[in-house]
């Protein structure tokens, strides 16, 4: 816990120090501007108005309005190229400096293909402004990687604020409306990528630093809504996600390969995992999310399934779970080593969707079992999970592998409840993606194998006695490949239910 509390710490300072550093060198800034404004005359950033922005509480700061240079925000007509110069001419003029600019999206509706945000710009959105991307292939670049409707490559100091909204339209790359799982169009014809997972994602930095996005609402995205990969100190807090909830890849946070990342008071609802860290060509530390409420049609948190590297250092702390497929994940199917992370004060409640969803209603779902053979056996070990609420269909599920036990695993404080309100049949453990896929097994309260080192404390079962309820087994030990397990003032009693 202190170790979480001094890197929360040494965030807020280094945020801190960001914005006091801009004001403190305004005065200076704001002349510099003027100098660079004169000597750029005969370009056609001349005819851009550098703002004192009203907008802000703070006076003085510098700013861009696209509107000002030209974007429409009629929602129809492409305002890819102002918003693109609005943005170039902020970090041409502070980069040399190293000083922030904000461009300023006023009401309106703004239709882009990709924009790319450069060092020490922001994105500020009015909250009745709304970025729409594109959604035709052309909208893109060439490059599958770089599909995304906004995105920050290799930059320091970059962020997305002000309220408003960010849209994909993902509804547009709907071929199939299905309540149990919607068909995606591919643009895999391109050669760009395979299979159906080839669409744009809505917002991407890639390889930066110190990144803030707040207070935005990201919308509909046709793929994946925010990806933070390779990069270092993210802040994203006051962040409303939406997805359709029957679009599978609709990711709502994914961080990959990165360190040092805030998420606090996200509000997540949407198709596919809600936040989701990934390992794949580097290790993820130190990552803490708090005060978030989810729902999701596949896991609220899931560590991988992309699981090569470390992920170490993890705080989930006071999450609501809706109704969502599965609660807390650790899907460890690569090698990676996954160590010393807190589960505490989450409420989950998990239910049957359909089985094309990975996930069948467990709470909570802890496996290193290697995705296919020729992939390494990871580990886990010094997992807490403190003060859990969780009302849910199906058990929580602790599968170690032969070259991957699950190590000091403790559970504190728990109120489980099981009962079932889905018609969904249960009898089949879901070891998806990869592993042993679907097995025919009676689900268990805490289903276990290939464990050592286990504590349960304080922990109450309750069953439902109610006749769709055919499982009441608390603990299930399979195969008997457990080592060292207590339980203390461990319950497990049945209930009527209303
Ligand atoms: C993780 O946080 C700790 C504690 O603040 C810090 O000492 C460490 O350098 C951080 N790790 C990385 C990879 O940034
Ligand atoms: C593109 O992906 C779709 C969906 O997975 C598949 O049906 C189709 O055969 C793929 N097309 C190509 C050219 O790979
Ligand atoms: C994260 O920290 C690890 C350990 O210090 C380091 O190897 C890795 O390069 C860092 N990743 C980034 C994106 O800074
Ligand atoms: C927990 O998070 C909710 C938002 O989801 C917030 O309203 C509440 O104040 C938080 N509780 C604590 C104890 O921080
Ligand atoms: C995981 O830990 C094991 C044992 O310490 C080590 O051999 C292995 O290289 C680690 N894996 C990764 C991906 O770091
Ligand atoms: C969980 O539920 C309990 C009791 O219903 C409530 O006191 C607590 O604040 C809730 N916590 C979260 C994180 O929602
Ligand atoms: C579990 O229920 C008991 C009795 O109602 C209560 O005292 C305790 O605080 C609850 N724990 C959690 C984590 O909700
Ligand atoms: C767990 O809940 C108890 C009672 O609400 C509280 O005193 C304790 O601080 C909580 N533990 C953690 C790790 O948040
Ligand atoms: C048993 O497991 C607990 C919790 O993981 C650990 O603290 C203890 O050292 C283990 N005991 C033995 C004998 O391995």
């Amino acid at each position: 816990m202190t170790k979480n509390l001094h890197f929360l710490i040494s965030i807020f300072q280094s945020n801190h120090l960001f914005h006091s550093q801009i004001m403190f060198q305004l005065q200076l800034l704001l002349s510099i501007l003027t100098l660079s404004f004169a000597a750029q005359s005969k370009s056609s950033t001349s005819q851009f108005s550098i703002l004192q922005s009203n907008h802000h509480p703070k006076p003085n700061l510098l700013s861009i309005s696209v509107t000002k240079i030209g974007a429409a925000g009629d929602g129809v007509k492409y305002d890819t190229i102002p918003i693109q110069e609005a943005i170039d001419a902020c970090s041409t003029i502070v980069s040399k400096h190293s000083r922030p600019c904000h461009v300023i999206f006023p009401p309106g509706k703004y239709l882009t293909a990709t924009i790319f945000v450069k060092s020490g710009v922001v994105l500020d959105i009015h909250q009745k402004a709304t970025i729409l991307g594109g959604s035709k292939l052309e909208d893109y670049p060439k490059e599958q990687s770089r599909w995304y409707v906004i995105l920050a490559e290799d930059a320091v100091d970059v962020g997305i604020i002000g309220g408003g909204e960010i849209n994909g339209q993902g509804l547009k790359f709907v071929e199939r409306f299905d309540d149990k799982k919607n068909v995606m169009v591919s643009w895999n014809h391109t050669g760009a990528c395979l299979g159906d997972e080839c669409r744009p994602r809505l917002v991407g930095f890639i390889g930066c630093r110190n990144i803030k996005v707040s207070g935005v609402r990201l919308i509909e995205p046709a793929y994946w809504c925010l990806h933070v990969v390779r990069s270092d100190k993210t802040s994203i807090c006051d962040v409303t996600i939406y997805g359709n909830f029957n679009s599978p890849n609709n990711d709502g946070i994914d961080i990959e390969d990165s360190n040092n990342t805030i998420i606090t008071r996200c509000n997540i609802n949407t198709g596919d995992d809600a936040i989701c860290p990934k390992s794949s060509n580097g290790p993820v530390y130190n990552l803490t999310a708090t005060d978030c409420w989810i729902r999701t049609k596949s896991s609220a948190i899931k560590l991988g399934s992309a699981s090569f590297y470390t992920f170490k250092n993890f705080l989930f702390d006071n999450i609501t779970i809706v109704e969502s497929h599965r609660g807390l994940a650790l899907q460890i199917r690569d090698g990676g080593n996954v160590s010393d992370m807190i589960f505490s004060n989450i409420n989950i409640s998990t239910r049957y969707y359909y089985p094309s969803w990975w996930g069948r209603a467990e709470p909570i779902y802890v496996t290193t079992c290697p995705r296919d053979a020729s992939s390494k056996a990871g580990s886990i070990s010094n997992l807490l999970f403190v003060n859990i609420t969780a009302t849910s269909e199906n058990g929580i599920f602790l599968s170690g592998s032969r070259g991957g036990v699950l190590n000091n695993l403790k559970f504190l404080n728990m109120n489980l409840t099981y009962k079932r309100w889905t018609k969904f049949s249960d009898g089949l453990v879901d070891y998806r993606p990869g592993c042993q896929e679907l097995v025919k097994h009676q689900p268990a309260g805490f289903m276990m194998e290939h464990i050592d080192g286990l504590v349960v404390e304080d922990v109450v079962m309750k069953w439902s006695s109610d006749e769709s309820m055919r499982w009441n087994n608390p603990l299930d030990f399979r195969p008997s490949t457990v080592n060292n397990i207590s339980l203390l003032n461990f319950y497990s009693r049945s209930y009527q239910q209303q």
